[in-house]
């Protein structure tokens, strides 16, 4: 059935939003509970560093706003998720602003919001340690959780990096973008019946466990 047919008919993809500041972990859960729960892990972040890596035209235009830390504008991600949902899913970093999640709600049904907190100060200690396999995109933590050996993917044996954007500067300047544009989601998504939130200051699985505990009751 086409996009189009579907959204007539009503049959829309339907899942799950992680929305929180940066370095919250919404990409460390996201895979866990995709894996759990058996979702389609789409990473808005991922795909746009992707688009950067292989110079496309999405990709030339976003890397300017990303590398200041703001947002890439909102008809480019809409476009860009809108070819991208299918199934079931679960969305990691969209959306990130009300004209974002106006334009979702055409497009998808939304069943529940997992909002993850955590303050400006553990934000910039997580992410100025965080490092990223270039091969797989696998996540590290130089202090929470480290790679077996240092510098090299546990799963792929790829190289381990930082990410541009990881510079204590810039993650403020995420940080500030965040409270400014996307925390008034978790009003917008509680009106609707649909925010669950969890503290995200915890170990990976604590948070994990919580995670699923609140979205396994909403189902
Ligand atoms: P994006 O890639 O989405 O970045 P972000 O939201 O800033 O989030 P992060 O990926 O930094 O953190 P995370 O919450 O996923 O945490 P993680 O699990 O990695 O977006 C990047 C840019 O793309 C944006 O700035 C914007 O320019 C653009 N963009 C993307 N989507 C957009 C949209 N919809 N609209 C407009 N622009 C958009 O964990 C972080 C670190 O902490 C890791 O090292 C991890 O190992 C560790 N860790 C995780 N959980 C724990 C824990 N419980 N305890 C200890 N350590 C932990």
């Amino acid at each position: 059935m086409s996009r189009e047919a579907r959204r007539l008919s009503r049959d829309l993809p339907s899942g799950i939003v992680l929305l929180g500041p940066p370095g919250a972990g919404k990409g460390t859960q996201a895979a866990l509970l995709a894996a759990r729960l058996g979702l389609k892990h789409i990473s808005t972040g991922e795909i746009l560093r992707e688009e950067v890596q292989q110079g496309t035209e999405l990709g030339k235009k976003a890397r300017a706003y990303m590398d200041r830390g703001e947002l890439v504008p909102d008809e480019l991600m809409i476009e860009m998720l809108d070819s991208r949902l299918d199934g079931r899913f679960l969305l990691d970093g969209f959306p990130r602003t009300t004209n974002q999640a106006e334009a979702l709600e055409r497009i998808a049904k939304v069943e529940r919001v997992l909002s993850i907190r955590l303050s400006e100060e553990e934000t910039v200690r997580r992410l100025t340690a965080r490092r990223v396999c270039a091969d797989c995109g696998r996540n590290y933590n130089l202090v929470s959780n480290p790679p077996r050996v240092p510098g090299v993917c546990d799963a792929c044996g790829g190289r381990l990096i930082q990410r541009d954007d990881d510079t204590p500067e810039v993650i403020r300047r995420r940080y500030r973008v965040y409270e400014a544009q996307t925390a008034p989601l978790r009003e917008f998504y509680r009106q609707r019946g649909l925010l669950v939130e969890v503290e995200g200051g915890r170990a990976i699985e604590e948070v994990f466990q919580e995670a699923l505990r609140l979205l396994e009751e909403g189902r």
